[in-house]
């Protein structure tokens, strides 16, 4: 039976950067929920100054920055029978990702991410997104032994079903790292009770923490960041990790709050910030349990390292880099 150090559970997804400088950024002050826009010229023909053609996904992106930090680790998720699921399937492999438990779909294709920026504007990107099979996952038998198992957003309709089921290794003493996405949010936190219960490491941005917390009718407003962690500790999880983006991050874990700032970066794209922060705190927990300090340097080191390339793989730390 194979035996990993972690397994990755979510979705990949082919990542897509266009890049350019023609398009502006528009404002509308009466819409409450779109105050800005990218907008183009109607009917013109938009050039792209750069294309980027990259590997990403959260269950993916989190395989590979596992992998690179020395765990032995393999990814569950589900590609199509195309050329981006074989493309996506070989980077993992590249990464040295265990990939004999992905699934691959006759019918539904590869997922794909569009992120379209315009180029010298702080910011300015818009995300398309098509989820394709990573909407459809299925846990295949699990016939393997893992220490941890890290669940990335999940979008797919059965989500609740595969939590119970993955939930479910618990029995075996598998340690928990979960970053549930806002299909799993907006169910609110009764519902998700009985697997925040059962959780090492839930970890959320604030906006994500805030939702989680107001949702289980707790007061939200004025709270300071370090509050809303403790909070939402109290939820289940054993550690609750709150990123603030270039702000730093938080982790509780019922005793105190320990606070990392940001590790330096000249930020080019800040996608797969969440993901690379997630798999440096995980593995520094991995090799020592107890170390959230050491923990919260991790993550901020490899996402700082990740969000200094265009796509959300590049740039992540070994664990000879991230500990010199
Ligand atoms: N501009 C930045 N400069 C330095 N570090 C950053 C910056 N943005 C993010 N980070 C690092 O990445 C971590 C995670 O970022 P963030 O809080 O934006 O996560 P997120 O909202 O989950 O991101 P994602 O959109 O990738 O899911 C932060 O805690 C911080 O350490
Ligand atoms: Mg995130």
């Amino acid at each position: 039976m194979n035996n990993f150090d972690i397994v990755t559970v979510g979705g990949a997804m082919r990542d897509i950067f266009f890049s350019t400088k023609e398009g502006k950024v528009v404002r509308d002050e009466k819409d409450p929920l779109c105050h800005q826009m990218i907008a183009f010229e109607l009917g013109a023909k938009v050039y792209v100054d750069e294309v980027n053609f990259e590997s990403g996904g959260g269950a993916n992106n989190t395989a590979a920055g596992f992998s690179s930090l020395g765990l032995k680790t393999a990814l569950l998720t589900r590609v199509g029978s195309d050329r981006e699921g074989d493309g996506l399937i070989k980077d993992a492999q590249r990464h040295k990702v265990d990939t004999s438990f992905v699934e691959i779909d006759q019918k539904v294709s590869t997922g794909f991410t569009f992120i379209l920026g315009l180029q010298g504007v702080k910011r300015a990107q818009t995300i398309f997104a098509y989820r394709g099979t990573s909407d459809i996952l299925k846990i295949p038998k699990i016939n393997f032994k893992t220490k941890w198992v890290y669940i990335s957003s999940l979008s797919c309709p059965n989500w609740s079903n595969l939590l119970d089921r993955l939930f479910d290794l618990k029995k075996q003493g598998v340690k928990f790292a979960w970053n549930p996405s806002n299909v799993q949010l907006k169910a609110g936190a009764k519902k998700l009770s009985r697997w925040l219960q059962q959780t090492d490491v839930l970890i959320l941005n604030e906006d994500e923490t805030k939702e989680l917390v107001f949702s289980a009718g707790q007061k939200i407003k004025g709270l300071k960041v370090r509050d809303l962690a403790k909070v939402a500790q109290k939820l289940g999880p054993k550690v609750m990790v709150v990123t603030v983006g270039k702000k730093g991050a938080y982790a509780a874990d019922g005793n105190k709050v320990y606070f990392q700032k940001p590790w330096p970066s000249k930020v080019v794209n800040i996608t797969g910030a969440g993901d690379s922060f997630a798999a440096g705190f995980v593995s520094s927990l991995f090799y020592q349990p107890d170390n959230l300090p050491r923990a919260l340097l991790w993550g901020s080191k490899n996402s700082a390292s990740v969000i200094n390339f265009i796509g959300a793989q590049k740039g992540l730390l070994s664990k000879k880099q991230i500990v010199s």
